[in-house]
């Protein structure tokens, strides 16, 4: 190699990763919810070509791992923008003017379930997240914030730099 020829990158050991998590719970299909949760923080979101492999490995129907990912709303089908907003629209969120705070996301970034083009903010929406007394209450990548108004969201929007 010449003396200034870049490093070579990292081998990327996701899927070693991901066998080992599966391996530890003995390849066995009760472990699905474990495995697609290592899977996705491994690579952020749960492909087509993922769920596949996990199914075979686990010996399930592949339409029963992809029925489990698509069930629980902490698991994504495609890939997120840098920043995610959950808003939950159970009915304590709800009555507590969850619509608006979506309204407000829908205005400023995208429409609920996608992404902006330059990837930088996901709005999802979810039902009751079990945080009820912080209403409305949404999940910013990965924490629950409590009693969350569209002024709120905009100065978050703000500091993150989200055109
Ligand atoms: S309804 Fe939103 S946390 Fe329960």
């Amino acid at each position: 190699m010449p003396p200034n020829a870049p490093a070579a990158a990292p081998k990327d050991n996701r899927e070693k990763l991901l066998e080992r998590a599966m391996s530890r719970h003995q390849y066995s299909g009760d472990a699905l919810i474990e495995v697609l949760h290592t899977a996705q923080e491994l690579y952020g979101f749960l492909s087509p070509h993922l769920l596949t492999a996990i199914a075979h490995k686990l010996r399930l129907p592949p339409s029963r791992v992809l029925g489990v990912a698509s069930f629980y709303h902490f698991f994504s089908l495609k890939p997120k923008g840098e920043h995610t907003f959950t808003v939950c629209l159970g009915t304590a969120c709800y009555v507590a003017g969850a619509l608006g705070l979506v309204e407000r996301l829908e205005k400023r970034c995208c429409k609920a379930g996608t992404t902006t083009p330059d990837g930088k903010v996901s709005v999802e929406t979810a039902r009751c997240i079990g945080s009820c007394g912080l209403a409305p209450a949404v999940i910013y990548d990965g924490a629950v914030l409590a009693r969350v108004t569209p002024e709120g969201l905009d100065r978050e929007l703000e500091r993150i730099g989200a055109k």
